[in-house]
């Protein structure tokens, strides 16, 4: 099922949540984003192989697929850029991701298709104009990639968030946001663990939060599970500064060699 996030009839945000299928049963399920803006089109995180013909065929329902300007990368992971080769194929769009991984992308692709179609975003994040509206790459550096961006959506406000908010559930369970501080206090167990073990620490977390507190967002829209709005947003802001994770939490005793016991 396709989710509309936004429209204003020129600009619109569609979130597909369910294209990771049950015969991939091994795989978290992820969501894809595509924007809309006066018949030029951008995906955010398009994913791997195992959903490139699903969301092919999903995006057509809203954009000629000729009319795909640009892939918005958050990281390099598998899960969000494995089939850059597929769509540099099959369309004339440009990739966008840190320049940390601008140089390691490659290697999922056909190097004469690579050439001159992929930009590396410096650091400190970069506006990235399409037709009628700005989309821009913002800093979310070691949330979880040591290279890592969200995109926001200067029309709808809306922040693409990457990994961050991310939650493990049923792609069935995503068809409304988190809203309210109850519901999320409800939903924090399929969050916790997730961003305990991957994001990397609390320092990079409350760098995040002071800058999108100074945001004007109106829904954060995570790569994984529900998405948020209104309270919840603040409930999460508040919950993950305050988060000790990733290094935080790692002592000696994870890093010991254990050999195989003789019998
Ligand atoms: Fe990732
Ligand atoms: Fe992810």
């Amino acid at each position: 099922m396709a989710i509309e996030l936004f429209s204003n009839g020129k600009h619109r945000c569609i979130m597909f949540n369910d294209l990771v299928t049950d015969t991939s049963e091994e795989a978290v399920q992820a969501n894809q984003f595509l924007i809309v803006s006066h018949d030029q089109g951008a995906l955010i995180d398009p994913s791997g192989n195992i959903t490139y013909n699903a969301l092919t065929l999903a995006m057509q329902k809203y954009l000629p697929k000729k009319n795909l300007a640009f892939l918005l990368a958050s990281h390099q992971d598998p899960d969000i850029i494995g089939a850059l080769d597929k769509w540099l194929y099959s369309t004339d769009c440009h990739l966008y991701v840190s320049q940390l991984w601008s140089r390691f992308v490659p290697h999922f692709c056909n190097l004469n298709r690579a050439d001159g179609r992929i930009i590396g975003i410096p650091d400190e994040g970069m506006p990235i104009p399409m037709m009628g509206s700005t989309l821009y790459a913002i800093p979310a550096h070691f949330l979880h990639a040591e290279g890592n961006f969200q995109f926001y959506d200067g029309t709808s406000k809306i922040l693409f968030s990457g990994d961050m908010g991310a939650s493990l559930v049923d792609a069935k369970s995503i068809t409304t946001p988190i809203t309210t501080k109850a519901e999320f206090y409800d939903q924090l167990h399929t969050m916790s663990g997730f961003h305990k073990r991957y994001m990397v620490s609390n320092k990079v977390c409350r760098f995040w939060v002071n800058m999108v507190r100074e945001m004007d967002i109106e829904m954060l829209v995570p790569q994984h599970g529900r998405y948020m709005q209104g309270e919840a947003i603040v409930c999460f802001l508040d919950w993950i500064e305050n988060l000790q994770c990733g290094i935080d939490l790692f002592t000696q005793e994870h890093y010991r060699f254990r050999p195989l016991s003789v019998r």
